[in-house]
């Protein structure tokens, strides 16, 4: 027997000819009169190859005429013109051998399910068209990103995931601990004992790797980082998830505005890469998911991103006229309403807000110096709101270390990140998006549970 290939292998051949083998599930099985047409899929692109069985094949009658959909099968035969539209290829069968049936119970058959029942078989949903899409542009994006900044001479830094800091300093954080839940060790003053847990202090999953990442790039220029955050925060929207992906960069000797061009730069290039490598699944998403969404991409690739002050957004949303359920009002966060309306109805392109007020962000950005904004920086797209949450780093010790106590953090605590700004401390910024969010606004997916293979939120960690 041939070594098996792969489907999207088949399909980009050149022309027919020669004995092949694939191994996958059946989308389909029609089976007529005389002949059965099995649609084969592994997965590694949309279509699936057409195998065509004959009656002459040795178990036609007892085993190819019996599978049905979502059977696994090996086969092999010879790859020839398909006269059927809109398949290049088909196999003719030289052998079907059934690898797994299936239950009378499968649930995956061919009509449209919903996302909420597909999430609800999340150990089969990758078998459906969409999900198989919406992995497959995934890995593309991850791919994206990497490449993005390999070829800009940054260098990939594995930030812990198990830490002992808050970087957003919001306290949304997952403890993690080995004591026993029923029986903690106790302080003389009655409070659990945290020396005695397992890192001898009190530690949780990380929210974000901004913090490594700013010793990383205050040594080695350009880091980025690359991997699963955690929030711990009740939130039931669509673009919110408990363990997401989140992408950093952070570059020393970079401002605010060096910040939005790299920024802008990053999520053009990744977009531009998925219309370039994933255009068949792209096509899917189009078609069947949400229309326009190639367009879109092809707009937000082309045309630069608006730049506005929060101050100047504020304005703009108090002039628009528009019933908001949250007023706007100077001093509190935009709402995502209000930042659909920016970007979606008022600007129509991605639009990036600078200079927030210091209120409403973290401690770790840099005060202007009417102390009353800091150079923070959110880019927001059309339908999903904010994908990246930036700024410039406050890099003076004095400032940060008086920006920690008014947030509530013990700089005592973070001796290590007022030391970076004792020794050699630089202008620095950086910033993150969120994988998902990115996915979202790619695929025009409408939400952050189906564009992650294994979805946390509030009340459901499955698997
Ligand atoms: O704006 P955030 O909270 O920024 C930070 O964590 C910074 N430390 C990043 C940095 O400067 N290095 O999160 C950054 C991005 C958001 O813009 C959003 O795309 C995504 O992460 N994000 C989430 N995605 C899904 N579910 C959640 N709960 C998310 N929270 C943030
Ligand atoms: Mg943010």
């Amino acid at each position: 027997m041939s070594a098996p290939v792969r489907v999207a292998d088949l399909l980009a051949r050149e022309s027919a000819g020669g004995s092949v083998r694939v191994q996958g599930w059946l989308k389909t099985a029609r089976h007529g009169k005389g002949v059965s047409f099995l649609e084969v899929s592994d997965g590694s692109c949309m279509a699936g190859i057409q195998v065509v069985a004959e009656p002459s094949l040795a178990n036609y009658e007892s085993e190819i005429r019996a599978l049905g959909t979502g059977c696994a099968v090996d086969a092999e035969g010879e790859l020839v013109a398909s006269p059927a539209a809109g398949q290049r290829f088909e196999v003719r069968a030289a052998r079907v051998a059934q690898v797994g049936g299936v239950g009378d119970d499968y649930p995956l058959q061919k009509k449209r399910h919903s996302f909420e029942f597909l999430r609800t078989i999340g150990h089969l949903r990758l078998r459906t068209n969409t999900m198989g899409a919406v992995a497959r542009v995934r890995h593309a994006a991850s791919r994206a990103i990497r490449r993005f900044f390999d070829e800009r001479g940054f260098l990939e830094l594995h930030t812990p995931i198990v830490t002992a800091s808050d970087c957003e300093g919001a306290g949304a954080m997952f403890r993690v601990t080995t004591l026993d839940p029923l029986a903690p060790p106790r302080t003389p003053e009655g409070g659990v004992d945290w020396a005695q847990d397992f890192f001898a202090r009190p530690t949780f999953l990380t929210v974000s790797g901004q913090l490594e990442a700013e010793i990383g790039a205050l040594a080695l220029s350009k880091v980025y980082t690359f991997g699963p955050t955690f929030r711990a925060e009740n939130s039931n929207t669509s673009r919110h998830l408990a363990e997401f992906w989140m992408v950093e960069p952070e570059v020393a000797f970079l401002d605010l505005d060096g910040d939005a061009e790299l920024a802008e730069a990053f999520v053009k290039s990744v977009l531009a890469e998925l219309l370039a490598r994933s255009a068949d699944d792209l096509a899917f998403f189009d078609e069947r998911v949400e229309k326009g969404v190639v367009a879109t991409l092809e707009h937000v690739v082309r045309e630069p991103f608006e730049r506005m002050t929060y101050t100047e957004a504020v304005a703009r949303l108090e002039k628009s006229g528009k019933a908001f359920e949250f007023p706007v009002a100077w001093g509190t966060d935009l709402q995502s309403e209000h930042e659909r309306w920016l970007t979606e109805e008022h600007v129509k392109r991605p639009v990036v807000v600078t200079n927030y007020p210091r209120g409403v962000k973290a401690f770790y950005m840099y005060l202007d110096d009417d102390e009353k904004t800091v150079r923070a920086m959110d880019v927001l797209v059309p339908r999903v709101g904010e994908i990246v949450g930036g700024s410039q780093r406050e890099h003076r010790l004095d400032v940060v270390t008086r920006r920690m106590r008014e947030t509530g953090l013990d700089p005592e605590a973070y001796g290590w990140y007022l030391d970076l700004r004792r020794h050699g401390s630089v202008p620095h910024a950086g910033f993150g998006l969120g994988l998902e969010r990115l996915l979202l606004f790619a695929t025009g997916m409408a939400n952050v549970r189906d564009v992650i293979p294994f979805p946390r939120t509030p009340g459901s960690a499955e698997f």
